[in-house]
């Protein structure tokens, strides 16, 4: 978007003291590090949920506004510069301006990406983005709700969720790691195809290469493993499963420079996300009265399943998976207070914006009627998927995966979380690995 902003000053975005961003370093920005910015740490997401590390956070950012007021504001560490974004504006704007001048490739995820997927679209040059992020769109059908493949991953989802549920009828519980399991089969089901249910080597690859992806450039790229990774994933493109991603990536035309196997390690990747969200989202649907019933009620009349579609958002609202959206810019940018040089990481902390009580009165309560129209540059920013031409093209298969996940557990059994929430004043941190639910047949 092209600055318009008249007489602006030429001198530089204001930097934080030394204990302001001491704080910010502790509180916003190192919380998501530790708990695993590319695989989650468990230990340290349990860690985060006892001290509710993410309300701290939002805390921290609301002071930063009320002492420095729109911001941005600037860290500065050795060898790079850091923006926070205070302003729903700026959000708006940043977002807006992708790749250029803010790009999504910054340097720390080019960093933590290559390890698995450098050719992906998400740390890709300008020019790169031009075939790449079109063949993500096409095969995900960013901008369809229901994916052409929706009847196959319904039947995945139908399967896998009684398998899952036989075995809670057996021992009465649902927990985190059976729910993981179901989870995996039916990821590499729906993109890989059904040879893929049980490729435990194709998962535990992927988890090996993005353990070495949390610590960025820090530890040296495997490229051994890498090869094996990729190669396995050309060979179900080749297989081309029937009603499977990879099928779709097989017949969609792309050229050599859209690296189209190289976009896939994503799709696996943020499959986990889902997970997370979607245990959380059962979590409120559970807890919260009567939207169980609701859920049930629509189930035979909307097959796009809105109420339950609208819970999994709210899920990300209240605890987004991808709490800092990272842009670098790429020229000098100017602000109301001042101008940012190219190379500077931008950094938008989501939780502060789904949680500002004192701009949403929302902020803490499950109010799934906040999505139920479509959201725009107007609107206070909700960014759980960020926005713009870098958003997430996957959100709509992720919307209907999750809620059919959803609707098929609540459908077919009672629920009662071990610890319910009250979904009026709800945590910062929620920790999904530790959840777990009584299961009774209807
Ligand atoms: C809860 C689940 C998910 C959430 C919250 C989520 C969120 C996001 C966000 C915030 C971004 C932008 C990252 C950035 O700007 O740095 C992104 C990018 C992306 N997501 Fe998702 N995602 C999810 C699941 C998925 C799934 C399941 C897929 C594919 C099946 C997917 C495909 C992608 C791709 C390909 C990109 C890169 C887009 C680009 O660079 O243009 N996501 N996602």
């Amino acid at each position: 978007m092209p600055d318009t902003t008249p007489n602006l000053p030429a001198a530089a975005v204001p930097s934080l003291g030394p204990v302001d961003q001491a704080r910010v370093l502790m509180r916003v920005l190192l919380g998501p590090v530790i708990k695993g910015p590319i695989v989650r740490r468990p230990k340290a997401v349990g860690l985060a949920e006892r001290i509710d590390a993410d309300a701290a956070g939002v805390a921290e950012m609301q002071r930063l506004r009320s002492r420095h007021g729109a911001g941005p504001v600037q860290l500065r560490l050795p060898g790079r510069r850091i923006a926070l974004l205070l302003d729903p504006e700026d959000v708006h704007r940043v977002l807006n301006g992708s790749p250029e001048p803010f790009s999504p490739a910054m340097l720390e995820k080019r960093g933590a990406l290559n390890h698995f997927e450098p050719g992906n679209a998400l740390v890709s040059s300008p020019r790169q983005r031009l075939s790449r992020r079109p063949f993500n769109e096409q095969v995900l059908e960013t901008e369809r709700p229901v994916h052409s493949h929706a009847e196959q991953m319904g039947a995945i989802i139908t399967e896998e969720v009684e398998a899952l549920l036989g075995h809670a009828d057996f021992t009465g519980t649902l927990d985190w790691d059976g729910f993981a399991v179901m989870w995996g089969r039916m990821v590499r089901r729906i993109v890989l195809g059904e040879g893929a249910r049980d490729d435990h080597q194709v998962t535990d690859d992927l988890r090996r290469l993005r353990e070495r992806g949390n610590f960025s450039y820090l530890v040296p790229q495997n490229r051994r493993l890498r090869d094996r990774f990729l190669g396995r994933l050309q060979e179900y493109v080749d297989h081309a499963e029937p009603g499977s991603l990879a099928e779709m990536v097989a017949r969609t035309e792309a050229s050599a420079e859209a690296e189209p196997v190289q976009q896939m390690p994503q799709w696996l990747f943020a499959f986990d996300a889902e997970a997370w969200a979607t245990f959380r989202a059962l979590s409120l649907l559970v807890s919260h009265p009567g939207a169980v019933e609701r859920a049930r009620a629509e189930m035979p009349q909307a097959p796009d399943l809105p109420s339950l579609r609208t819970t999994v958002l709210e899920s990300l609202r209240l605890w987004p998976t991808t709490p800092l959206i990272l842009r670098d810019t790429t020229a000098e940018t100017r602000w109301r207070n001042g101008v940012l040089p190219a190379g500077t990481a931008v950094v938008i902390f989501a939780p502060f914006f789904h949680r500002d009580d004192a701009t949403l009165p929302e902020a803490h309560r499950f109010s799934p009627d906040l999505w139920m129209r479509d959201r725009g540059d107007g609107d206070w920013p909700l960014v759980p998927f960020s926005g713009g031409p870098g958003m997430c093209p996957g959100r709509n298969v992720v919307l209907l995966t999750s809620s059919l996940v959803l609707a098929e557990l609540v459908g077919q059994r009672d629920l009662v979380a071990e610890q319910p929430l009250d979904t009026a004043v709800l945590p910062g941190t929620l920790n999904p690995f530790t959840s777990t639910f009584t299961v009774r047949r209807h």
